[in-house]
């Protein structure tokens, strides 16, 4: 018997798991986590301060070496073990060994994702209604700079649209995995492909934008250094949402039907595809209209609505990509927020509208240090940095960087090739044996020494 299906491992009380339930809905939520303020805010702004092409060749590099090997694997021993991230790991490792500390941390990281991400998503959701209200109309980058600096120190203001997208987020995960996260992300993920398109289309097509083109495409290598290639790395695994157990808990959810390596080809070609196209719809326009690309976190907040309002038609497009930031945030909050709710359920036995609440509750607490970290908490600094900037750099730069390394070691010395083959072949139906080779390969040895070099030369410790 080849194709029997494999026991799942919880169903807890002997109901039957909440779980995507169609192929375009696992495509859908999975690619809703991947695309995210990564792509709109993220990819452009690191990808303009590093110097552009050069950059990107790393970055996807850093896609197909570490990305790709590290998403299949976490996928698949979500599916297998068909629970959360922290019991999939207890469950398929050997007894007594603590591999589900792995999850542990990744229920850590998704806390600190959360805290600094809410609150650039909350700029994102107060600059839609700014934008609506002609509030941000205008081409002087001075105006625009005071205008998103009147938002950020304002705590009341920042620690309100926090909440509300707090709220947002916990009232879909509410609904469940079919009927909430894959509803929402199945009619979202074609609405933020239609604006990108609109707008990529519009920056295109203004004079002067093969200059931006040029910039995004010719690579300047005197730019690239140890610390900017973990960049490139932590920016991969924070794409990709991987090295913290998004993926394993969205992985278990999937059908086992499901081609994974195919899927998350899939996922990272279109993940690539969205973030070439915010760096189309971008710098073509902040070029022709003289701005420039290094502008940091504040180009999204300040640069950007400068080169809007300096277009035709640029409120209707201002508008539009405010919305589509709004939209991709939307889907990689739904999957990060899922991962402490689906560990509460799965380790704890509460039901999902309690452990939703109480982690609602904890990152209103957590997240309220970044939402303060540019007016009450401008001056607390560890390391140097705010919190919102420290907890960015550590999550991003050490933690899933090291998750990423602890799954590559497990699936390839303790799980082994063998139930990689039963696993990534749906017992014997697919013929992926030339992939499971190739990744067994790369996970052993090649992958978690590449990340290792990576994390200690970025790091300076080597
Ligand atoms: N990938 C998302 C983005 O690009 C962010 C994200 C969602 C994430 N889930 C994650 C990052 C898990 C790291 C780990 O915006």
């Amino acid at each position: 018997m080849k194709n029997h299906t494999p026991h799942a491992a919880t169903a807890a009380a002997g109901k039957t798991r909440d779980a995507f339930s169609s192929s375009f809905g696992v495509l859908a939520a999975t690619l809703g986590s991947a695309v995210g303020l990564g792509n709109i805010w993220k990819f452009p702004y690191v990808t303009g301060a590093n110097g552009g092409a050069g950059f990107l060749v790393i970055y996807l590099l850093a896609t197909l070496l570490v990305g790709l090997p590290v998403m299949i694997s976490e996928i698949m021993l979500g599916r297998k073990a068909k629970s959360d991230a922290v019991t999939t790991l207890r469950t398929l490792a050997p007894a007594g060994q603590p591999w589900w500390l792995i999850g542990a941390f990744g229920v850590v990281a998704a806390f600190l994702i959360m805290a600094f991400y809410t609150e650039v998503a909350a700029w994102v959701f107060a600059y839609v209604f700014k934008a609506l209200r002609g509030d941000i109309l205008s081409s002087s980058p001075a105006v625009t700079s005071a205008a998103f600096k009147g938002l950020i120190s304002d705590p009341v203001q920042s620690l309100l649209w926090q909440w509300g997208v707090l709220l947002l987020i916990g009232g879909i995960l509410l609904f469940g995995v079919a009927k909430g996260i894959e509803a929402v992300t199945k009619k979202l993920m074609p609405l933020l492909f239609v604006l990108l398109l609109v707008i990529g289309a519009r920056s295109l097509t203004l004079p002067g934008a093969a200059q931006g083109l040029s910039f995004l495409f010719t690579p300047d290598w005197s730019k690239i250094s140890g610390e900017v290639v973990l960049v490139a790395m932590g920016l991969a695994f924070f794409k990709l949402s991987i090295g913290m157990g998004t993926m394993i808990t969205y992985g278990s959810y999937f059908r086992d039907d499901q081609n994974i390596p195919a899927t998350t080809l899939r996922v990272m070609s279109a993940d690539l595809f969205v973030s070439m196209l915010a760096g189309i719809a971008i710098f073509p326009a902040v070029f022709s209209f003289g701005f420039q690309p290094g502008a940091g976190p504040a180009l999204l907040f300040i640069t950007i609505p400068a080169v809007f309002a300096s277009m035709p038609f640029g409120h209707v497009f201002m508008v539009l990509f405010f919305v589509l930031a709004a939209v991709a945030a939307t889907g990689a909050m739904l999957s990060l927020l899922e991962v402490p709710v689906s560990v509460m359920v799965g380790r704890f036995g509460i039901s999902r509208a309690r452990a939703t609440l109480l982690n609602l509750l904890l990152l209103g607490l957590i997240g309220s240090s970044c939402a303060l970290s540019n007016s009450v908490l401008a001056d607390v600094k560890l390391f140097g940095m705010t919190f919102f900037d420290l907890f960015d750099y550590l999550t991003s730069n050490v933690l899933l960087p090291l998750g990423g390394i602890f799954i590559c070691l497990f699936v390839a010395w303790v799980w082994g090739k063998q139930k990689m083959m039963e696993a990534l072949s749906n017992h014997g139906v697919l013929d992926n044996g030339k992939i499971v080779k190739g990744l067994h390969g790369l996970l052993k040895l090649v992958t978690p020494l590449l990340i290792l070099l990576v994390m200690f030369k970025g790091l300076g410790l080597i």
